[in-house]
């Protein structure tokens, strides 16, 4: 994979350190260079804020510069929210912009960088192309299917349980382990959940990176057929928004409990497992939820896999043995052959803490940039 240049890489670095913030805009960098010093820096804010091409040009004087930002800057199209970035790098008077890769949005998809050719200002694409799309996979995917991308995480004993046989589940794995999580959780707009992991944890669901618990948070989704999550939940305290996905013959007095802690219930249609998966990740996708952290039991987990919904895995295994019949990582139906197991893809592995982390992408949705 090609290098991204040292001034895309700035312009990268500034939109990794928004993602998960800019909802359901693309976490987007940009740097304004004028005699091969940065002058300007920005990245996106999700709406009604500005993009990163207007934030990083708001930081001075551009006239001739070059300008380098991961995404194809906007076009206008109509009901379009914010002023067209290729309008402020015009009166800007840039030369030249780089661009990492072309917005795959039908409504600006190759007319950003048309629409600046025309008024006369120099445009090459590419620069980072690789490593753009590969941190973008979310919104990319969101874009192009309709639905989140879904990360799948789990903590499991080296035999793959998540629990002993008298249910016991914490902890399996360290400290360390846990903050990566709250760090991760972090960086995505939703974490999805069962109803069996609320009953049985009580968990808060918040991203608390280094303990500190900040105001913007991922959205909580629970997935809730039957309405068997009760409202003093601890789910349902603390900053964020709950969704409650339940099936549409779940009691009305259940769903009115629900939402009058502030949740939103979502009636969805009812398959085999629980709420129809198809129907509601399009629906969470409407929403502009474009990635979504899966931290569920074996249930929820082996329904996501069965339906080929999981991206990317996140396993964080403990060096222990736990045995028995104790739950497994992943249910669900699973596959008949080894041959056909969800295999992961670049995979990485690292050692967090006393733990094992190995994670990787599992090819279900084809990334065009891969
Ligand atoms: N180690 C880990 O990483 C980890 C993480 C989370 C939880 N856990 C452990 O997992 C255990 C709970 O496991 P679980 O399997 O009962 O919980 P779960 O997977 O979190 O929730 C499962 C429940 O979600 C509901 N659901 C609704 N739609 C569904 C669908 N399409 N597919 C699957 N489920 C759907 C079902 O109940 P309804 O039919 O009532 O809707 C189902 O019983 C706890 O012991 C917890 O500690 C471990």
């Amino acid at each position: 994979m090609p290098e991204p240049s040292p001034f895309m890489r700035a312009a990268l670095d500034a939109a990794e350190a928004v993602r998960g913030a800019t909802s359901p805009n693309p976490w987007v960098g940009a740097v304004v260079v004028r005699d091969g010093e940065i002058t300007g820096q920005g990245a996106t804010s999700p709406p009604p804020g500005m993009h990163a091409e207007a934030a990083a040009l708001a930081g001075g004087e551009a006239q001739g510069a070059t300008l380098y930002c991961t995404l194809e800057p906007c076009a206008a199209f109509e009901g379009k929210r914010t002023p067209p970035c290729v309008d402020a790098i015009r009166e800007a008077g840039v030369a030249k912009v780089v661009v990492a890769l072309e917005d795959p949005d039908p409504r600006v998809s190759g007319r950003g960088i048309a629409a600046l050719r025309e008024a006369g200002v120099t445009v090459e694409t590419g620069d980072g192309r690789e490593e753009v799309s590969r941190s973008l996979r979310p919104y990319l995917k969101h874009r192009q299917t309709g639905t989140p991308y879904i990360i799948a995480k789990f903590a499991a004993s080296l035999d793959g349980r998540t629990a002993a046989n008298t249910g016991d589940s914490k902890w399996i794995t360290g400290e360390a382990a846990r903050e990566v999580v709250h760090r991760e959780r972090a960086r995505v707009d939703a974490i999805l959940s069962g109803s069996g992991t609320v009953l049985a944890d009580d968990p808060a669901l918040t991203a608390r990176p280094g303990g500190i618990l900040p105001g913007r948070q991922p959205v909580r989704v629970i997935v809730d057929a039957r309405g068997r999550v009760p409202a003093d939940a601890q789910v349902f305290s603390g900053p964020g928004h709950v969704i409650v996905a339940a099936g549409e013959d779940a009691p009305d007095a259940w769903k009115q409990q629900i939402t009058a802690t502030g949740a939103t219930v979502i009636d969805c249609e009812r398959d085999g497992t629980g709420v129809n998966l198809q129907q509601l990740l399009p629906a969470l996708a409407r929403r502009g939820i474009m990635s979504a952290w899966v931290e569920a039991g074996s249930t929820l987990l082996g329904s996501l896999f069965d339906g080929g919904h999981v991206d990317e895995l996140w396993a964080f295994l403990a060096p222990r043995i736990i045995g028995g019949r104790g739950a497994p990582a992943v249910g669900g139906e699973g596959v008949q052959r080894v041959a056909d197991a969800h295999a992961l893809r670049e995979v990485v592995v690292e050692q967090v803490g006393n733990d094992i982390l190995v994670r990787g992408y599992t090819g279900r949705w084809d990334n065009p940039g891969d």
